[in-house]
């Protein structure tokens, strides 16, 4: 009920007819249903789940906001992002799905309450969320119990998230909150593979494969900013162009037939490619590397190659290396690295959090570049 509405309930009582009785009667049942309303956002929140219905997997859901235990905080969420991984978890194509887990691995916001054991001074800190669940104490791989905010924990795609205070991170002055929430994921597998297995560095020759990928945009701006001499390859020339654009060497249509002869002759052979798609493609990079060169790869897209050209990869030295996520570690050294270097995640578009599942669409047809954010107002 609005002001006007309890101006007349006064007025009606006063002069106390019939008529105002009944109309007192409906104003205090207004007030108390919105107060019981305000009450339920109070505690409640709007999340979206994945659930078992034929359409389309997802659903949203008014629930209880969850409530922070000693060692986690409350966050309320500003923006959220998708990842490929989204998608396939809708497809049912990803490991350990649970229905009615809130999905969403990538997220940014304000620190709403604290656990028992926390410092209050920590409520109002603007940060953003470290995805990696128990990576372990080996930096060197995930333990067996490790996995990734958003399923089967649920995730970002909410009003509010209860996270682990270790999990979070300060956000970068230069970022907004959308740029924040499309860092997480992308930005840390980007950078265990250019870094800690890719070994890039100033001057080498870097191809990043399938510009156009959530993940491949930051290895991208990483491989950059060490001073690399970068190329990249995408199936849809306007992303070439844009890649060009913000400093690539050149860009190459992986759909051309020849594009690999053109890269090897103006790149001089790749120190280090950074590829995400697997497949057949495989063969074409270990040609096209420089003796001892280093093929790192993080997502096999189409699937696995029929063979693998293994005589030339012992012969030319050269390192075909699985990569996942980070640990913790490189979480925090790439969130630094992104404020020394002011990169700004490329975000292909925004959308309020109510029409998020126009952006798993929108993932599912593969034509954005960079990443896919959704603002919650
Ligand atoms: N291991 C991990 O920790 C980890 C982390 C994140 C993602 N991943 C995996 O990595 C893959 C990419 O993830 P994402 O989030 O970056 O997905 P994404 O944003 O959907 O990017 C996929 C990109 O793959 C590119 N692509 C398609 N066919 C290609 C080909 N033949 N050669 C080169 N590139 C090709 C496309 O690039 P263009 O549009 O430029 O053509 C497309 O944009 C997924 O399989 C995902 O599950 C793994």
């Amino acid at each position: 009920m609005d002001q006007k509405g309890y101006l007349k309930c006064l007025i009606c009582l006063s002069a106390c007819s019939p008529e105002s009785v009944s109309i007192y009667i409906v104003c205090v049942n207004s007030i108390l249903f919105s107060l019981y309303t305000s009450a339920l956002n109070f505690v409640t929140m709007k999340a979206l789940l994945l659930v078992d219905n034929p359409d389309n997997k997802l659903a949203f859901r008014q629930m209880d906001r969850p409530t922070p235990e000693d060692g986690q905080v409350l966050l309320r969420v500003k923006a959220a992002a998708l990842n490929r991984r989204d998608e396939w978890i809708r497809q049912g194509k990803y490991p350990g799905i649970r229905f009615d887990t809130i999905l969403g691995s990538d997220g940014a916001g304000v620190v709403e309450s604290v656990g028992g054991d926390i410092s209050e001074d920590f409520i109002g800190k603007e940060v953003l969320i470290n995805p990696n669940m128990n990576w372990g104490d080996n930096p060197a791989v995930q333990a067996g119990n490790y996995h990734i905010v958003g399923m089967p924990t649920n995730g970002t795609f909410a009003e509010f998230i209860v996270v682990h205070k270790d999990q979070l991170f300060e956000k970068p002055a230069h970022l907004s909150w959308e740029a924040a929430a499309a860092l997480p994921l992308g930005g840390l597998t980007a950078f265990r593979a250019v870094f800690h297995h890719g070994h890039v560095s100033a001057g080498q020759n870097v191809l990043i494969s399938g510009i156009g990928g959530g993940v491949a945009q930051f290895a991208f701006q990483f491989a950059l900013a060490a001073g690399a001499r970068v190329f990249v390859t995408s199936g849809q020339q306007e992303k070439l162009d844009k890649a060009v654009d913000m400093g690539a060497k050149a860009g190459f249509n992986y759909k051309t037939e020849g594009w690999q002869k053109a890269a090897i002759k103006q790149s001089g052979g790749f120190d280090c490619v950074i590829d995400s798609a697997g497949g057949d493609q495989l063969n074409d990079f270990v040609k096209m590397m420089k003796p001892a060169g280093r093929i790192v790869f993080y997502g096999a897209t189409n699937g696995m190659p029929a063979k693998l050209d293994v005589f030339r990869m012992f012969w030319n030295q050269i390192t075909l290396q699985g990569s996942t996520m980070g640990n913790d570690d490189e979480f925090a050294k790439m969130v630094k690295f992104v404020a020394e270097h002011k990169i700004e995640p490329l975000i292909d578009s925004v959308r309020p959090f109510d029409q998020i599942v126009s952006a798993f669409d929108a993932m599912r047809s593969g034509n954005q570049f960079g990443k896919l954010v959704v603002s919650m107002g």
